[in-house]
Parts: C-alpha cells; sequence; structure tokens
C-alpha cells in the first residue's frame, strides 16, 4: 500500500488541467451497454473506480480498447449479465449496470452494493422506479435477481433527487416502450451529461437538469460517440487548494457554471476568483473569513466538496457550521483533522468549526475518497515535519493522479511505499 508525504507551507502557483468527471465517466462506460457496435468516449480519467466497472464488464464479454484518454466500448457480444459481490463491493456505483442491462438482456444479476463509510446508500429507489417500468426482482444471497421482456415507460416519482437513481431510468428508459416521465429528478451535470449522450445516441430525452425529464423510447440506439465533462468536485478541490494556501492558480478545462455554489462561497471567504470561457483563476486570502455552508443536490453547495471545504475552515477567523444534508455519516475526516490540531465538534447533521491560526503535521488516515482529499489540503498548510496520509487508494478512486497535479503547482507532496501496512 502507498501513503502520501506532504510537508506544508508552500502557496500553490501555476496551472492545473482537470480531468474528466468520475462521475460521468462511470455512467456513460455502462450506458454503452445499450448500444452494440463500438463506442468512443473522450476524457476518460485514469482512476481505480474507472478501472473496476471495466473489469466488471469485460467478465459480461464486453471488449475495451484504450488510446489515452479516449475509450473504445464493444459491447456486441454479451456473454452475462453477472456482476459479482467481489467487484460490487469495492464501487457502489456498479448499480449503475442494472438499468442497461435490463434494457439490453432482459435479465441481471448485480450484487447489491452494500453500504459505504459515508452511509448506508439504499438503492431502493433505484428499483422500485425500473419495477415500476415492468421489471421483476428478487433478492438472494445478496443478489438483485432482476428480468424483464421489455420494459414500458412509467410516470416515476422520486422521493429523493438520486443522482445515480436519475442515470438508471434515464438509460432504461430510453429503448423502452412508451414515454417515461421522471419527477423530483437529480439536476447534477453529470446527470445533464449522460442525457446529452444518449441523445447522440439517438434517444429522445428532455428537461435534463429540471425537475422533470421525459425519454421517449425508441426501438433501438446507435453508438456513442462523447466527450464526458471535466470533475467539478476535482475543480472545486483545487480551488479550495489555492485558498488555504494563500496561491494563486489558474485552473484549465473545467466548466465554471457547474461551480456557482462553490464560488459564492469561497468568495465570502476571501478568495479573489476570476472566470473565463473554461478557465477559473483563484488567488488566496491573507485572511480566511468563516462561512457557514449547508450541503445540498445540485445548484446547491456539493456534498463531494464538504469535507474539503472544513479543511479550509479550520484554519479560518472565526467559527462555521458545516451542514451535511445528503448522507448521514460523512464526518469521518473530523477526527483526523482533529489529530492535525482542528477544534470541531459535532452536533447530529451539523459541526461547529472553531478557526485555529495554525494546523499541525501529524500521520492520518484516509477513510473515503473525499476525505483524503480533505487530509490533503489540511497537510498542504500544516506546520511541522511532514503529514503523512495512509490507506489512499481511496483517494486513487476518484482524483488522477492528484499528488501530481500538486506538485506542478509547487507543493511539497510526495507518494511513499507506506512499510507499516499490513
Ligand atoms: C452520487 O451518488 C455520486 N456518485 C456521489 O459521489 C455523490 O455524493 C451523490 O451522488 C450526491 O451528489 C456517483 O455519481 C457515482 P444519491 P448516489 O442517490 O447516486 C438517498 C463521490 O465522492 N437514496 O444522489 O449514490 C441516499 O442515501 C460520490 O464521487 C435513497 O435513500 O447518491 C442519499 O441520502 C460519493 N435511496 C441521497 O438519496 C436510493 O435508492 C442522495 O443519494 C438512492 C438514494
Amino acid at each position: 500500500m502507498d501513503k502520501i508525504v506532504i510537508q506544508g507551507g508552500i502557496p500553490l502557483k501555476g496551472q492545473v488541467d482537470i480531468s474528466g468527471a468520475k462521475n460521468s465517466a462511470l455512467p456513460a462506460i455502462s450506458a454503452c451497454l445499450l448500444s452494440k457496435g463500438w463506442n468512443r468516449l473522450q476524457g476518460i480519467p485514469e482512476l481505480k473506480d474507472v478501472h473496476t466497472i471495466k473489469k466488471i464488464m469485460e467478465e459480461m464479454g464486453v471488449v475495451f480498447k484504450e488510446q489515452g484518454e479516449t475509450l473504445l466500448v464493444n459491447t456486441e457480444n454479451l456473454t452475462s449479465c453477472h456482476a459479482p459481490y467481489e467487484l460490487v463491493k469495492t464501487m457502489r456505483a456498479s448499480i449503475l449496470l442494472l438499468g442497461p442491462l435490463i434494457a439490453r438482456m432482459g435479465r441481471a444479476k448485480i450484487s447489491m452494493p452494500g453500504g459505504c463509510a459515508i452511509g448506508a446508500r439504499p438503492i431502493n429507489l433505484h428499483l422500485k422506479a425500473l419495477s415500476s417500468m415492468g421489471m421483476d426482482m428478487y433478492l438472494e444471497h445478496g443478489y438483485i435477481n432482476a428480468s424483464a421482456k421489455r420494459l414500458k415507460g412509467a410516470r416515476i416519482f422520486f422521493d429523493i433527487p438520486t443522482v445515480t437513481g436519475t442515470e438508471n431510468i434515464l438509460m432504461a428508459a430510453a429503448t423502452a416502450k412508451g414515454v417515461t416521465v421522471i419527477e423530483n429528478a437529480a439536476k447534477e451535470p453529470e446527470v445533464q451529461d449522460l442525457a446529452c449522450m444518449l441523445r447522440s445516441m439517438g434517444a429522445r430525452i428532455e428537461g435534463e437538469g429540471t425537475d422533470t425529464i421525459l425519454i421517449e423510447g425508441v426501438d433501438e440506439l446507435r453508438p456513442a460517440d462523447h466527450r464526458i465533462i471535466p470533475d467539478r468536485i476535482e475543480t472545486g478541490t483545487f480551488m479550495i487548494g489555492a485558498t488555504i494556501t494563500k496561491g494563486d492558480i489558474w485552473i484549465n478545462n473545467c466548466i465554471p457554471e457547474h461551480l456557482t455554489a462553490v464560488i459564492e462561497k469561497l468568495t465570502a471567504v476571501g478568495a479573489d476568483i476570476h472566470i473565463e470561457d473554461k478557465r477559473i483563476h483563484v488567488i488566496g486570502p491573507d485572511i480566511i473569513r468563516s462561512v457557514d455552508i449547508k450541503t445540498m443536490p445540485y445548484p446547491g453547495f456539493p456534498t463531494d466538496l464538504q469535507a474539503q471545504f472544513m479543511a479550509l475552515m479550520c484554519i479560518s477567523d472565526g467559527s462555521s457550521i458545516i451542514h451535511e444534508t445528503i448522507f448521514e455519516n460523512r464526518f469521518i475526516h473530523v477526527s483526523e483533522l482533529r489529530r492535525m490540531g482542528a477544534d470541531i465538534s459535532i452536533d447530529g447533521s451539523q459541526a461547529l468549526v472553531r478557526g485555529k491560526d495554525r494546523l499541525l503535521a501529524a500521520p492520518v488516515m484516509a477513510t473515503d475518497l473525499r476525505a483524503s482529499a480533505c487530509l490533503v489540503l489540511a497537510g498542504l498548510i500544516a506546520e511541522g515535519e511532514r503529514t503523512e496520509i495512509r490507506r489512499i487508494y481511496h483517494l486513487d478512486r476518484g482524483y488522477e493522479r492528484l499528488e501530481e497535479k500538486f506538485q506542478k503547482l509547487g507543493a511539497r507532496i510526495w507518494r511513499e511505499k507506506d512499510l507499516s501496512a499490513p
């Protein structure tokens, strides 16, 4: 196993290029199950989660060819519809295979994804919606055994605007018989990106990015040729990096309008933010002002940047309340930040962060993907010999060579073998 080592205190300077979005790449690769022939996806990041979903799909007979950040996907000869527990347990987003498999093959055997560090992560809304489209299913030995002759259009209301739930139904409804209406749909940019990809394959979809999406099923879809959007969470992570280190960076290949809530909050913190077409210039302030946040579905402040923002508030000039409304256990990074001297108290879904003058370097442990990024940001400003972050396989799930990108911005950060790991 590896660990990341950081000697903090260097303001980030220079330019960074954002990679393709993990949460667009996963549904896009799954959606290739809906068409035969060679699909071409561009901007696919080199991530552990992308590797995992490819491994699961290769077991089903899918053929992949990689040409740099371009991924060619051929699902002509599917031989299985089985997604095994050993792989699914490492990546919950495997549930995104359910909709397209049922639509394409009329059957699927997918391990129940189970929970993860940040919450129970139920999939009841996915299953209820697909059942209303004619999917029959039973749960046995931890697997979802699902079948359907041909899915039919339905009117679906999501109690909660679930991102992957909306994506599963978009993919299932694209070739269903009749019209599907999704109400209280998720509006995230990644959902909109999937709708664009499906439309380029011949799907008839309108309303993505609003509460109500209408999909008119077609008989078949042609192979995709689609470039996925840049990763707004990686973008936000670097914006916070420039702010927390009092740096001055240009973030290239991003979509600023995907980060309105984050720009608003970091401006309130005191960052000087300039926007160009596909670039954001962030200059960190001398004084980091304390600001409250509440995570909300898009376009609200994203839960996937909550931990990173908390690291920033640890050295603010006052107290801030961080209210996590999406996941029930997304404060695991708090105990690790406390090891670095942070003053944080938790009351249910709210954390009160009292800003300190500094954080202190310490050995810490990553617990989930975004908590890992939070600890990197804390390490960049921590005083002392070195911060060591263990179990960074969490980080590699969702960030493409993050330490190299920070190195290029001047940070003293590198990867080492963790000899203490069992
Ligand atoms: C997606 O997860 C993202 N993952 C998450 O990113 C992100 O944090 C989340 O959306 C919220 O934006 C991918 O896109 C692969 P949800 P998803 O269904 O779809 C409840 C990261 O770090 N819910 O929108 O699983 C659920 O418990 C990851 O990149 C049900 O109750 O999230 C949660 O409270 C972490 N029943 C809320 O809805 C269901 O059937 C929102 O979850 C589904 C969801």
